[in-house]
């Protein structure tokens, strides 16, 4: 058996298509029969409600974290099932809110996760970690306890101005906390086609992140923003339009890199 990978979807820049993004590509990876669980880590909670799953459930997101600095080593909090075929979710908890300050004196903070998830991750061939838009405790802890990291960018202007800063928060990760951290990919997100600045923006990400951009380009579709309001990931929602076809294609190349 291959072993668990596990991925941090991620971008501190907010409304980037990040929970798009997790939500569909997890049921994707399901429906092509891999086993794959969503760790919703913002306390927003739009991954949870996308997957018609009830925040603050019992063993939700905020549980891993802290109940294994609570109850140690024998804690292993289960999963949910979603109504979709290998698919599991831990869900999200607004107590996440308040976790930075709650752990300022809990000592090595940054490895909660990754030592939470020990006990469960064999169970998977994928985990996806959905980050909240913040460089903070959360997403340190997501990039630690991740192979690697998927990067969704929104084809707009400024879109390029924070992919810097994060760069910088990943280098910063890799030489102190986790030097087996990779970029998995970067993936443009809306896009239009008729948009000469989208065109444009897609050009310099291109040149400045060639070897890591996705093929596969997520259009802009009304359809991906619908989905989440009847609790469904798209692909069960209409699965002929063009963001459901684009998400089954970015996970066809996500198995082949
Ligand atoms: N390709 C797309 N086409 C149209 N709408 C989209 C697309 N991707 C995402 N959206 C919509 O844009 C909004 C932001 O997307 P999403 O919630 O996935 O971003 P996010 O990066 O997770 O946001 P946040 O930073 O708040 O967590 C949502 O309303 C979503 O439904
Ligand atoms: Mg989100």
């Amino acid at each position: 058996m291959s072993e668990v990978k596990i991925l941090s979807v991620t971008n501190q820049k907010g409304g980037v298509g990040k929970t798009t993004t997790c939500v569909n590509l997890s049921t994707a990876l399901a429906a092509l029969g891999k086993k794959v669980l969503l760790i919703d880590m913002d306390a927003q909670g739009n991954a949870t409600t996308a997957l018609s799953v009830d925040k603050d459930s019992d063993n939700n997101s905020y549980d891993l974290l802290v109940g294994s600095v609570k109850h140690s080593e024998e804690f292993a909090p289960n999963h949910i099932e979603t109504f979709i075929p290998n698919l599991y979710c831990i869900p999200s908890s607004k107590n996440l809110s308040a976790l930075d300050i709650e752990l300022a004196n809990t000592e090595n903070r940054e490895y909660i996760l990754k030592h939470s998830l020990e006990n469960i991750k064999d169970n998977y061939d994928y985990i996806f970690i959905d980050c909240p838009p913040a460089l903070n405790m959360i997403t340190l802890n997501a990039f630690v306890a991740s192979n690697s990291l998927i990067i969704p960018v929104q084809c707009e202007f400024y879109s390029l101005e924070g992919i810097a800063q994060l760069l910088e928060t990943i280098h910063a990760v890799q030489s102190q906390l986790n030097k087996d951290l990779k970029i998995e990919g970067i993936l443009m997100t809306m896009f239009d086609k008729r948009n000469i600045l989208a065109n444009n923006v897609l050009k310099d990400v291109k040149e400045h992140f060639g070897d890591y951009l996705y093929d596969t380009i997520i259009p802009r579709n009304v359809r991906l923003s619908e989905a989440p309001s009847f609790g469904k990931p798209v692909i069960m929602y209409d699965i002929n339009c063009s963001g459901s076809q684009a998400y089954l294609q970015l996970a066809k190349e996500f198995l082949e890199r």
